[in-house]
């Protein structure tokens, strides 16, 4: 990870309701009352959840994130969540462009947008960026993540790069069971590191890999030098597993 510290993030989904999720932070702070040293933690709720979790979270290392925001700050929009209303609920973050919101619409320009929103209002983005399985099988993987990556940061200052998270999740990947093998992880970070680079300081960027991570694989993939952690679906809707995870990254 050269010097960058590790993030292992949790994405929920739309999984819990607030008492459910009051409940995980309960588990969760029993079992790992703090975090192992220069890892960092984040924990993505559905909007619902928010504030329940940051209230149970209170005092812990662990930050809180939403799973996407609106890119505008407030108006007609109905259905729509602002970057300042999460920021209200103790929301430090939020992942953005997931390919399951891009798969209802969401376009690169689009989650550029809520990139740049989310940064002026004090929350870290958590960037994702997927291929499909056709993409991987027609050979042009490089060419979608260096796109789907150039928009995304296109909006982000040289000054802004710590603050910001790209999560590399293979769509085949997500929730399959089929995790990508760390070396094919690897070498497609290492690849989406070396095109960010003339646009900003490539080396701090933190660069998580997701997709059917679990406590058997996690440890495996986190030695490699180029992932600088994991964003975790289901795995991280068990308050055991998801410290398991962590656990490895330490
Ligand atoms: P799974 O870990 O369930 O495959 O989900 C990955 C994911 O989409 C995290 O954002």
């Amino acid at each position: 990870m050269q010097g960058r510290r590790p993030l292992i993030a949790g994405n929920w989904k739309m999984h819990k309701t607030p008492a459910e999720a009051r409940e995980w932070c309960a588990g969760f702070r029993d079992r790992l009352p703090a975090v192992p040293p220069g890892v960092d933690v984040a924990v993505c709720p559905p909007f619902t959840a928010l504030e329940a979790v940051s209230a149970a979270l209170r005092g812990h290392p662990a930050w809180v994130a939403a799973q996407t925001i609106s890119d505008q700050p407030s108006g007609p929009h109905t259905g729509e969540v602002s970057a300042s209303m999460v920021f209200g609920c103790g929301a430090r973050g939020s992942i953005l462009g997931h390919s399951e919101r891009r798969a209802m619409g969401e376009t690169d320009a689009m989650v550029a947008s809520r990139v740049r929103a989310a940064l002026d209002a004090g929350l870290r983005p958590i960037i994702c960026i997927g291929e499909s399985l056709d993409e991987r099988e027609g050979g042009v993987t490089s060419e979608i993540l260096a796109d789907q990556l150039m928009v995304a940061i296109g909006v982000v200052r040289a000054n802004e790069v710590d603050r910001i998270v790209i999560a590399y999740e293979p769509i085949w990947a997500i929730g399959t069971g089929r995790m990508a093998t760390p070396e094919m992880a690897q070498e497609t970070i290492a690849a989406m590191r070396a095109s960010a680079a003339p646009h900003l300081d490539a080396n701090r960027l933190r660069i998580l890999y997701g997709g059917s991570v679990t406590p058997a694989s996690a440890r495996e993939l986190l030695v490699a030098p180029d992932i600088d952690g994991a964003l975790v679906g289901g795995a991280s809707l068990d308050p055991e597993s998801f410290a398991m995870i962590i656990e490895a990254a330490g």
